[in-house]
């Protein structure tokens, strides 16, 4: 169908004003080139090979996955994929494997079983598959704890004729401060990212890249000594929670809820159509802030409560009293998991809908098995 009004869609539907993630695109972009930092953004906000072809059209040097559902369906579109997670287990390293057929993989890891499972399904598909060793800067989620564990993976890696060690990766999720207080935490990253990198180099098995970076740390990244590649992800839609750290403003978050108000019966209260299957139950994690999401045009007003398809919005500090049938967009807490829920996403400028795009890359693109 063409281009209609937003007035016009059914709710809930997820909504991307394509003027401010043209920005945020674009803003990324000029900082890493500012910098001299490569950009490989990750994939898991978008979920769409349209918008990936954007990042890379803008200079991106690759991209970043977590599943091998996402790495397929941005093969269509990129050939130099990393999947910054664990390729343990020989189903999900044979498809991540199959893909150095067609491009550039790498893959993060951090134990000896996931070398083996990729060198295995690399050697099998006759390819090659490139490698970071993940370290942990202080995320405590994947990664070995010290620059010793580095060297010997790295060893062990380049031991592998089927892999290509390729790098060092660390995430920095754990930094979660305000942008403005950043500084002790940024420091400390420098600091033994620094002394990791000098052991690798003693070992002669220093890193030709190293890759970190997420959207709260985005804007000083630079200030991480030692990095030469980042991978945020959410930057291109942003969210409450990032604005609430201030890796953004409140009009940087492109995408919205867009609902219908369907209930106004219980007073102090409207009921949205926009419930947990549409908003997801995220909270504000690190920063202050209540409620699932809030107005975009009413940040007072915040998702108090959800049930599968309503969203209880509370009206105690505002005197807005909506009806029956208004509209609202709600500027959700952590838009990754929205876009995840969705189908479709449209994108808009005002009130015109210029298109959608399917959300290709959600769901695992699981095996079928058919009934003997
Ligand atoms: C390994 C890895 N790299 C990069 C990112 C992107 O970070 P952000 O969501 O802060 O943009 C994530 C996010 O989960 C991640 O897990």
């Amino acid at each position: 169908m063409s281009a209609q009004t937003l007035d016009l869609l059914e709710t809930p539907a997820a909504v991307v004003d394509l003027g401010r993630m043209e920005r945020n695109l674009q803003r990324a972009a000029e900082y890493t080139a500012q910098h001299g930092l490569a950009l490989r953004p990750h994939v898991k906000t978008h979920k769409s090979p349209l918008i990936a072809a954007e990042q890379l059209r803008l200079g991106a040097v690759g991209l970043t996955c977590a599943t091998p559902m996402e790495a397929e369906v941005m093969s269509q579109v990129c050939n130099d994929l990393l999947v910054a997670y664990p390729p343990v287990g020989s189903a999900r390293a044979a498809r991540i494997a199959r893909l150095a057929e067609r491009a550039k993989v790498t893959v993060a890891l951090d134990s000896e079983r996931a070398i083996a499972d990729i060198a295995a399904a690399a050697k099998e598909a006759g390819v090659t598959v490139g490698v970071y060793v993940e370290l942990d800067l202080g995320m405590h989620r994947v990664g070995v704890p010290d620059a010793a564990s580095a060297v010997a993976l790295a060893r062990r890696v380049i031991a592998e004729p089927s892999l290509e060690y390729r790098g060092l990766a660390f995430y920095p999720g754990h930094v979660r401060e305000a942008v403005s207080d950043q500084d002790a935490a940024l420091r400390a990253l420098s600091e033994s990212l620094g002394s990791a990198l000098d052991e690798l180099a003693r070992a002669d098995v220093a890193p030709k890249v190293v890759s970190g970076g997420s959207t709260p740390t985005l804007w000083r990244s630079h200030e991480i000594k030692g990095v030469t590649e980042i991978r945020p992800g959410t930057y291109v839609f942003n969210d409450r929670t990032t604005a609430a750290v201030g890796a953004c403003e409140r009009d940087d978050c492109a995408l919205t809820v867009l609902a219908t108000v369907v209930s106004t019966a219980v007073p102090g209260q409207a009921v949205i159509d926009a419930g947990t299957k549409a908003l997801g139950r995220e909270p504000m994690r690190g920063v202050e802030g209540e409620g699932f999401g809030a107005l975009r045009d009413r940040p007072e007003v915040v998702v108090a409560r959800m049930s599968e398809e309503h969203g209880i919005l509370d009206l105690a500090r505002t005197d807005w009293r909506p009806r029956v049938g208004d509209r609202v967009r709600v500027i959700p807490n952590h838009v990754c998991i929205v876009v995840h829920l969705n189908d479709l996403v449209y994108g808009v400028r005002g009130a015109t809908v210029e298109r959608s795009w399917r959300v290709e890359a959600r769901g695992r693109g699981q095996l079928e098995i058919a009934s003997a």
